[in-house]
């Protein structure tokens, strides 16, 4: 029988894919467990979801800058993943980005989803540029972490079409329904040792 995959998951925000995991896991379509749900955000959705699941948490203090992290902060993560023994780290939403040590330590072990067609929109405003490029389909990837931001391989993708009517808010919503789905399939074919 296939050993239970171990899984941490990092978020900063409303954690619906980390919800979506869970649903997952739940619905027996993932054979997981979560050893590690880790936030930056003490008052995000993504902690509450996690607390009322009764799952392992951490939350860690990356400092007022959205984008420089320090490397005590990096060190605290290292540390909370190392003792969460992860099969796979997945970043969910997560806004910070993770680097050394957990970067080389983990190197092939770590995700993070994508609200676009990489390589089209990379960064943070990838659901914005979609929708400003007249473009009319975007999607979302799932793909590995490697140091440079959006460009680790791609592992599953998805469209979604861009409607005339759409808002950021609008599409984002239905990307991330797409997401819901490709983010638990990927982890559900991930190897166990
Ligand atoms: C998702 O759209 C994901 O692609 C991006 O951040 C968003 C997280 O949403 N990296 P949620 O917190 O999972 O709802």
């Amino acid at each position: 029988m296939k050993s239970t995959l171990r899984i941490a998951v990092l978020g900063s925000g409303t954690g619906s894919n980390f919800a979506a995991i869970l649903d997952a896991i739940r619905s027996g379509t993932l054979h997981a467990e979560v050893t590690l749900a880790l936030t930056d955000e003490p008052a995000s959705t993504f902690l509450t979801l996690a607390q009322s699941h009764h799952l392992p948490t951490a939350v860690i203090d990356c400092g007022p800058h959205p984008l420089r992290t320090t490397e005590a902060s990096q060190q605290a993560i290292h540390d909370h993943l190392l003792a969460a023994r992860p099969d796979v780290i997945v970043l969910a939403g997560f806004m910070r980005i993770l680097k050394d040590p957990s970067l080389t330590a983990f190197a092939d072990r770590i995700v993070n989803v994508h609200p676009s067609l990489l390589p089209h929109f990379k960064g943070r405003h990838a659901v914005r540029d979609a929708l400003a490029s007249g473009q009319t389909t975007t999607g979302c990837t799932v793909h590995l972490v490697i140091p440079e931001i959006d460009a680790g391989r791609i592992l599953a993708q998805a469209p979604v079409p861009i409607l005339p009517t759409d808002t950021e808010s609008t599409l984002h919503t239905r990307i991330k329904q797409t997401e819901h789905t490709l983010l638990p399939q990927v982890l559900s074919t991930w190897p166990t040792p």
